[in-house]
């Protein structure tokens, strides 16, 4: 009896999981169009919740092999803040992605990772810009500070906190070519 209940249980959780990864959501497709980077900010304290929602996002990133090579640090200290970062808001904070060094496809996997928490930070109402400066000085300067694990180095590093009141939503996105620009499709 006890054995049949888990059995149904089992089935009927493998039956939502299908029927959600099956499920048409267009809007997310407009969402992504809409997902742009300002470079403004406000202050504001982030919930530690919305921190742990946007690592997830990050940690279920498809990868090569699914090493999953990335490491996230987040840096919440102004002190450490300043030094990889200019102008940064009360209350925003660093993600350092850093990837292990002798995966073949750290940068990419790093790169699909970042992105996730990029759009999971706008889709929780946040703003967020991914920045390549100060990844320098995170290697050379701030391993042991931030505890980046032995056999990583840093490859991104994602902003995230309020955005700005002042901006203007429908002009700020930098300009992106056509689709049909960069792409082609083979018949
Ligand atoms: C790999 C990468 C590196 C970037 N480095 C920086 C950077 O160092 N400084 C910066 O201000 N923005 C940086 N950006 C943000 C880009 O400039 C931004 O994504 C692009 O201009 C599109 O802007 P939008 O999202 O506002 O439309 C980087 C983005 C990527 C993907």
């Amino acid at each position: 009896m006890f054995k049949r209940s888990i059995i149904s249980i089992l089935i009927t959780l493998i039956g939502i999981t299908i029927i959600c990864a099956a499920t048409p959501n267009p809007e997310f497709v407009n969402f992504i169009g809409s997902s742009f980077s300002p470079r403004a900010f406000k202050d504001g304290a982030m919930s530690d919740e919305a921190i742990q929602q946007i690592l997830y996002a990050g940690s279920r990133a498809g990868s090569g092999m699914n090493a999953q090579p990335w490491h996230f640090t987040v840096v919440k200290n102004k002190t450490n803040i300043a030094k990889m970062m200019n102008n940064v808001n009360d209350g925003n904070i660093l993600i350092v992605v850093s990837g292990l060094e002798k995966h073949p496809f750290k940068e990419f996997d790093c790169g699909l990772a970042t992105q996730n928490m990029f759009l999971a930070a706008k889709a929780l109402g946040y703003n967020a810009r991914i920045y390549a400066s100060g990844v320098q000085t995170v290697n050379n300067e701030m391993r042991e500070t931030l505890s980046i694990p032995d056999g990583y180095n840093a490859i991104m590093i994602l902003r995230v906190g309020y955005l700005a009141d002042n901006v203007d939503v429908t002009t700020s996105a930098s300009p992106r070519a056509t689709v049909d620009e960069k792409s082609n499709i083979v018949k």
